[in-house]
């Protein structure tokens, strides 16, 4: 009798399983809600999200992990356009859900079935709401520190510190010719390159620490964070404005070379190549700030915050886009400090691992 009641249980406990992996389309007799439906649905979880008010759920409350909800063909609620200007059509209309890769599948693509039993987690807030993006999680999020310092600025008075100082200066000519005042198109891009730095130098220290079988004092996570964060703007940005073709040639050629130079400066002098990072975060709080500027003046439309920057920064739902340059400009001013610090610590002939790395310094 035990082991019936077993063996039945086992049976009730795999079907729940098939249905959960493979879905209830396939299952079930019930009708899939149409599209716009399951949109509205997405749209007012995500007006439930209250800031910083602990709706997130931080890593130590995530004991209520749930089988993640999400039917294929939900979006995330996020997209707005910037203007006409600066362009382009709303990503509801182009691009995957930014969460990116429900085992689901859209409404045009097929659900991935496997039998391997790797369930991607489930997660929800503290209110109990799905949690409805993959790309980052709740532990990931944070609040932005607008009280740092913006001006500060590192004086170069080396011959490395004046290279790097004119080297970043010169880059900004061109960019500005090609930008001109499209704020919103030069962030996306200029975020495709600020990526990189924290992720070619996050890789050299990391085969570093397995080559000479040492620790990094925290450096890897440090510039992989920064690398992280970098494209977090970049993910946001782009709910705003979408690259044209040509722009996304000029990625694709940008990254190819500069991925390549930053590899061989910093094999060459990690001080110099965290030093140009820090200038060039210094003009990036420059350019946010003009962003800012044209937003206030009214040449670019101060449209709401993306869905995606709501959650990330913990803003309140009503953010718009202004509040979100706002907090990108403070995390460039942290990634200053932070490449300043490390160029530093190398100019006093000692190793980054000497000095302990300010890890989830936002
Ligand atoms: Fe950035
Ligand atoms: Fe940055």
């Amino acid at each position: 009798m035990m082991m019936m009641s077993r063996t039945a249980t086992r049976a009730a406990a795999a079907r729940s399983m098939i249905t959960t992996i493979v879905g209830p389309r396939y299952f079930s007799t019930t009708t899939t809600p149409p599209a716009a439906s399951v949109d509205q649905a997405a749209a007012a979880a995500a007006k439930t999200i209250i800031p910083g008010s602990g709706n997130h759920i931080r890593g130590g409350a995530m004991a209520g992990f749930v089988r993640f909800p999400f039917t294929g063909g939900m979006r995330q609620a996020s997209t707005v356009a910037l203007d006409a200007e600066e362009k382009v059509k709303p990503s509801e209309e182009s691009s995957p859900a930014p969460g990116g890769g429900s085992a689901g599948g859209g409404a045009d693509e097929k659900g991935i079935v496997s039998y391997w039993g790797v369930q991607p987690k489930k997660v929800t807030k503290e209110d109990g709401t799905a949690w409805k993006w993959s790309c980052f999680m709740p532990w990931e999020t944070y609040q932005a520190d607008l009280s740092i310092d913006l001006e500060k600025h590192h004086a170069p008075s080396t011959f490395l510190d004046k290279f790097a100082y004119w080297t970043v200066k010169s880059l900004r000519w061109p960019t500005d010719i090609f930008f001109q005042r499209r704020y919103g198109c030069r962030a996306m891009m200029l975020e495709t390159v600020a990526a990189v730095p924290g992720m070619v130098g996050g890789m050299l220290l990391h085969c570093k620490s397995l080559r000479r079988f040492e620790q990094s004092g925290g450096w890897i996570k440090a510039l992989l964070e920064e690398a992280e964060n970098e494209r977090m703007h970049l993910m946001t940005f782009m709910e705003v404005v979408k690259p044209r073709w040509y722009e996304r040639a000029l990625v694709f050629a940008v990254q190819g070379v500069f991925f390549n130079a930053y590899f061989l400066t910093y094999i060459l002098s990690p001080k110099l190549a965290h030093r140009i990072v820090g200038y060039l975060e210094e003009e990036a709080i420059h350019s946010y700030t003009e962003f800012l500027k044209e937003i206030d003046n009214g040449n670019i439309k101060n449209v709401p915050a993306p869905a995606i920057a709501i959650d990330y920064w913990r803003m309140p739902p009503d953010s718009t886009l202004r509040d979100v340059v706002t907090v990108v400009r403070a995390d460039e001013a942290h990634h200053r400090d932070v490449n300043h610090f490390a160029s530093d610590i190398h100019y006093q002939g000692r190793e980054l691992k000497e000095a302990p790395a300010p890890v989830g310094y936002h």
